[in-house]
């Protein structure tokens, strides 16, 4: 396993991350347990979870996988052995169910804190993540953006001071953003640098074969200011193993269960795939493995947070170290790329 600096942290993560939103609505606290103990096997130093989690968000499971990782914590004495990322949720309709709905704000982020170190079974968290901006913009990986003049937001000031706060009292070690724009992080740093306070050390976006928009402005950013991007759905919910073609969709897949996640599923997406499948093929190795070495390899890549629903796809994603992308692969890799530039919007 190789290992990476975050941002400009003393802090050397794994390239590969562990992602843990299916656990508590999937996957059982066993399961859980069972993926950690291989990821750790496996060179796997960086885990990364949620307040929200599990996913899809539910009162009922609010704060259940955070709750697991705890009790895993507990159960193995492997506290010391895990850079722990977790995630304060942002404003929206559809996590009202958080404080009422969650903000950005020193009130929210103290008592989202407290509740995360209770869950998790810690007295400090490693990567502190505003999982998305508290204002309107195109995150989640949309196209497209719609200015709203006016809006109430949280300013990025105000969070910045509460995180040097919660850095000083030792509940957190570093911050992170995600879901962020170019103009957020730029916020980010410049405020830290006015306020003599923490600089954000990494960035948490989408970024797949189907989902390249982060090399537009954020790329350069994550470079020049050190801000190196977590990359999120690697697989592309999945879509990106092959195991949805030709509509033999398998069940208990996520794509299957939850129809409410089709930014991956449209029939651009679909092409697009079929030749990353076809191209996986010609070189012999797996299409999630091809998937997952490609995002791993990017340059403004710090780690790339994996997810797995089995022990058998945690193994074939861990594996993904052993594929490297030669610089053959890579054109042709970026001639399907050229023509299905953007298939997830
Ligand atoms: N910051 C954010 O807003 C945000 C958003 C999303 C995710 N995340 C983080 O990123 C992590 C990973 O995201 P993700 O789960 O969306 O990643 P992903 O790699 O796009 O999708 C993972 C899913 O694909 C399927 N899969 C994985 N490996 C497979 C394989 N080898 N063969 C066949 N199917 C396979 C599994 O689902 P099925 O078995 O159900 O098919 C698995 O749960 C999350 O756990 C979370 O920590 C963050």
């Amino acid at each position: 396993m190789e290992y990476r600096q975050l941002g400009r942290t003393d802090l050397n993560v794994s390239a590969i991350c562990l992602g843990t939103m299916t656990w508590g609505q999937q996957n059982t606290a066993e399961e859980g347990f069972a993926q950690m103990d291989m990821a750790l096997d496996h060179g796997v130093n960086f885990f990364d979870t949620a307040e929200m989690y599990s996913v899809p968000t539910h009162p009922d499971t609010y704060g259940r996988t955070e709750e697991i990782i705890g009790e895993w914590f507990q159960k193995t004495g492997n506290r010391d052995k895990v850079i722990l990322a977790t995630k304060a949720a942002g404003p929206g309709e559809w996590i009202k169910h958080i404080r009422g709905g969650p903000r950005l704000n020193r009130d929210h982020l103290f008592r989202a804190v407290e509740d995360s170190l209770k869950r998790l079974k810690t007295e400090v968290i490693d990567l502190y993540q505003m999982h998305w901006p508290d204002r309107s913009t195109n995150f989640f990986g949309r196209l497209g953006y719609r200015h709203r003049p006016g809006e109430e937001m949280t300013p990025i000031s105000e969070t910045v001071a509460a995180l040097d706060e919660l850095v000083k009292q030792g509940k957190i070690r570093h911050y992170g953003v995600s879901n962020e724009s170019p103009w957020g992080v730029m916020s980010y740093v410049h405020e830290a640098e006015k306020q003599d306070a923490p600089r954000p050390a990494s960035i948490q976006n989408p970024y797949s074969l189907l989902n390249r928009s982060f090399e537009v402005g954020l790329a350069e950013v994550a470079h020049r200011e050190d801000v190196g991007l977590l990359a999120y759905s690697p697989l592309a919910f999945g879509m990106l193993s092959g195991k949805y073609r030709h509509d033999s969709w398998p069940e208990n897949a996520r794509l299957t269960l939850f129809k409410q996640f089709s930014r991956y599923t449209n029939q651009e997406a679909i092409a697009a795939t079929e030749l990353y499948w076809e191209l996986a093929q010609e070189l012999g190795v797996s299409l999630a493995q091809l998937a997952l070495a490609y995002v791993t390899s990017r340059s403004f890549v710090t780690s790339n947070i994996i997810g797995a629903t089995s022990l058998e796809q945690l193994k074939e994603n861990l594996d993904s170290v052993q594929v490297s992308i030669d610089r053959d692969t890579e054109k042709k890799l970026e001639a399907i790329h050229t023509r299905h530039p953007y298939p997830a919007p």
